[in-house]
């Protein structure tokens, strides 16, 4: 867990000669490529499994990076970025020319993100350049928040792997479109509305799949598991696992509270209370329910303030849910 100078010198040896480095995030792991070497960003597409129009975040050391991959950062884009970088926040702006057709999917912005966390922050500025990075894991499935997640789904397709322990938050970043006149939230993430509101002095849309899909994470049955999973309140968790009973399947509640009546025979995997720590163990709870091979879940959902806004959204797309 411990990342030595020589494993950072390696990785940056592996992204100048076109490889890929799965590296840790405060966010998820991301599967890195250098942003300006074409063939390594499709081999992350190849390895992925990725339709080749998802844009992909371009990751850089500091906020003084941003010049070589956009030329227009507006005043709120300033702002956020004193406030939230390093940090879970992306930023969609308007592109420059250095940016790869293959990095953007064609589109006129790019998505900007400097990461907060020290194995990835030491690789950027030791590598000098851009990182272009998905969540390291094949395309609609769970995201990857311990190193242990990466080799279970890349194996041998990553050059490396730097483990920098398990992600403290969990899940993606929030991204913010700033390309345009107004600015929307594209995907609600580890930065709250909340904390954008506050900063921004407006309120900020957060704007829901359906429009423009600009973004892969808006598309149904993302971030699933295999086993089916489906949201419930509190009081419709016993009825909805029981259902799944009924037809023969194997099922498991995933609550932080147990129903008033506990219901006999049913499994249940306890979620934290603390919004951040269920957002933190989300994904692996998620990934727990494959590997006792549940064909089920019942998950019940949180309120959808703050970071629950987040996880009320990876729960729907994990039960395929709009
Ligand atoms: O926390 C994160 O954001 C992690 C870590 C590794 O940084 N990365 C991540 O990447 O979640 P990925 O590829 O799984 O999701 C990135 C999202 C995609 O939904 C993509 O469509 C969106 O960012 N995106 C990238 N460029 C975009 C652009 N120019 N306009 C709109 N959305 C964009
Ligand atoms: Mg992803």
């Amino acid at each position: 867990m411990y990342i030595t100078p020589q494993e950072i010198n390696r990785a940056v040896r592996i992204l100048e000669t076109g490889g890929l480095v799965a590296f840790p995030t405060e966010t998820v792991y991301g599967l890195g490529a250098d942003a300006t070497n074409v063939d390594a960003v499709k081999k992350i597409f190849a390895v992925k499994g990725r339709p080749e129009k998802h844009p992909l975040i371009v990751h850089i050391a500091d906020a003084n990076s941003v010049a070589k991959w956009t030329d227009e950062f507006p005043e709120a884009a300033h702002r956020l970025a004193a406030r939230f970088w390093p940090g879970p926040l992306t930023m969609v702006l308007k592109r420059s020319k250095a940016v790869p057709d293959a990095v953007t999917g064609g589109q006129d912005t790019v998505a900007l993100r400097v990461p907060g966390h020290p194995v990835a922050l030491a690789l950027l500025k030791a590598f000098g350049g851009g990182v272009a990075a998905p969540s390291a894991n094949r395309f609609g499935k769970v995201s990857p928040t311990t190193a242990q997640h990466v080799y279970d789904d890349l194996g041998k397709d990553v050059d490396l792997v730097l483990d920098g322990g398990p992600c403290a938050v969990g899940i993606e970043s929030t991204i913010i479109d700033l390309s345009g006149p107004e600015p929307a939230i594209l995907r609600p993430g580890g930065v709250t509305k909340e904390e954008i509101d506050a900063t921004l002095g407006v309120s900020v849309p957060v704007v829901k799949s359906g429009g423009k899909v600009k973004v892969p994470g808006q598309m149904p049955t993302h971030y699933a598991p295999k086993a089916q999973v489906v949201l419930a309140k509190p009081e419709e968790l016993v009825e909805k696992a029981n259902r799944f009973r009924a037809q023969g399947k194997t099922v498991v509640i995933l609550t932080n509270a147990l129903p008033e009546k506990p219901p006999i025979g049913i499994e249940t995997i306890m979620l934290p209370v603390s919004l951040a720590e269920l957002a933190r163990g989300l994904y692996e709870a998620l990934r727990e329910v494959d590997r006792r091979r549940f064909q089920a879940a019942v998950v019940c959902v949180p309120p959808s303030a703050g970071l629950g806004l987040a996880v009320v959204d990876r729960l729907e797309k994990a039960a395929g849910e709009e």
